[in-house]
């Protein structure tokens, strides 16, 4: 079985951190989102895998590389445009070839992973496999009808008026049945191939298409409290671990990990929280819920349920929440006179300002 990664596309929705990057690199436990479905991949013992990429390719060929530290083989497709999900099962089609695959798109993330969906798509080999999720707002997924005995009648992109609260998980398990569906579905009212269709078009051809409704799922919805919150559920699964300095004058509480080089210094740590490597933090508290990324220099300042990126600086500006902070940002207090807030933000910044 192989697996093909979708990693193409444009993060709007992630803006403004996607501005500068790929939306499947952005870090949740200071792990890019992207790592996480090589993983569980991998976990299932799927280590052929193809990744779809489109305009972002050359940074997410730096962060994957050959696939080896992973343990896994990795293709790269490229695809000229983000044409849809069906599009890119079109444009893999030699590297697919007729192998049964698992499509996930690199934005997801499954808590539980996947190892017992494609253990049983294995067994039972339908024509595929989807996992649903209950939803509370399916408007910005596909949507699933299920008949009272479980049967898929329905799928629906992104309805206005759902029809269910099953929603379809970016995780679809096909055997080569679904390459005629992909060549059948016509471009849809957004432009695009949609997966969602050529899944229908199995339905209506009398191929059996098995749902899954799965828990503990999460997709980038380009809303930060979402982002914060699956930060907070992963670094719940953290390995606690010191592999930097912690000096005698802090306190680590729970489940906090240190990364190599990092040091901390008159500080309190309160788990479940992640400190990146070579990243200073010096008279300052660390609440739960937060990772802060690689080379950052927190100091004098208190941070909680919040995600720091990589070579950021915020000192002495008391407490910081539920915040969503990008790369090589500076966070200061300022000088005494006159009592301004002084700001230079990115387009589409969202600041809140406590004073
Ligand atoms: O996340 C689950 C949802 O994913 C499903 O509920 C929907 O049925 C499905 O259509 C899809 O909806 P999205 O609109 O959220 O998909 P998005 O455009 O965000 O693309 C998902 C991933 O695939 C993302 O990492 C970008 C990548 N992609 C997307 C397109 C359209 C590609 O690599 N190529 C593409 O052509």
């Amino acid at each position: 079985m192989k697996a093909l990664i979708l990693a193409g596309g444009t993060g709007s929705r992630m803006r403004p951190i996607t501005h500068t990057a790929a939306k499947q690199l952005v870090p949740v436990a200071n792990k890019p989102i992207l790592f996480y479905a090589i993983e569980a991949l991998v976990a299932a013992g799927i280590t052929e895998l193809g990744v779809v990429v489109g305009d972002t390719e050359r940074e997410i060929r730096a962060a994957v590389g050959d696939g080896s530290r992973f343990g896994a083989r990795v293709t790269y497709i490229a695809q000229d445009r983000p044409r849809g999900l069906a599009h890119a099962v079109l444009v893999s089609r030699d590297f697919l070839a007729d192998d049964d695959f698992v499509m996930y798109l690199g934005d997801n993330i499954l808590v539980s992973g996947i190892t017992d969906v494609v253990a049983r798509f294995r067994r039972e080999r339908p024509a595929a496999g989807i996992l649903l999720t209950k939803v509370a707002d399916p408007r910005q997924f596909g949507v699933v009808e299920l008949s009272p005995d479980g049967q898929v009648v329905r799928l629906t992109e992104k309805p206005e008026h759902p029809r269910s609260d099953l929603a379809l998980v970016g995780v679809y398990l096909f055997s080569p049945a679904v390459h005629e569906a992909v060549r059948s579905v016509p471009v849809s009212a957004r432009g695009e191939l949609e997966i969602t269709d050529a899944v229908q078009w199995l339905v209506d051809h009398g191929h059996t298409v098995r749902p899954t409704v799965v828990t503990g799922y999460w997709k980038d919805t380009g809303n930060v409290a979402d982002t914060l919150e699956v930060n907070r559920t992963i670094l719940e699964t953290l390995a606690p671990e010191v592999l930097g300095s912690v000096d005698s004058s802090s306190e680590l509480v729970g489940r906090v990990r240190v990364e190599r080089g990092a040091s901390v210094v008159r500080s309190r740590i309160v788990g479940p929280a992640v400190i990146g490597a070579n990243t200073v933090v010096a008279d300052s508290y660390i609440g739960p819920s937060t990772s802060v990324a690689d080379d950052c220099r927190i100091t004098g300042s208190e941070l909680e349920f919040s995600i720091v990126l990589n070579r950021s600086v915020i000192d002495g500006v008391g407490r910081i929440e539920a915040s969503l902070i990008g790369r090589d940002a500076r966070v200061r207090r300022a000088g005494k006179v006159p009592r301004a807030h002084r700001l230079v933000l990115g387009d589409h910044s969202n600041v809140q300002i406590a004073s």
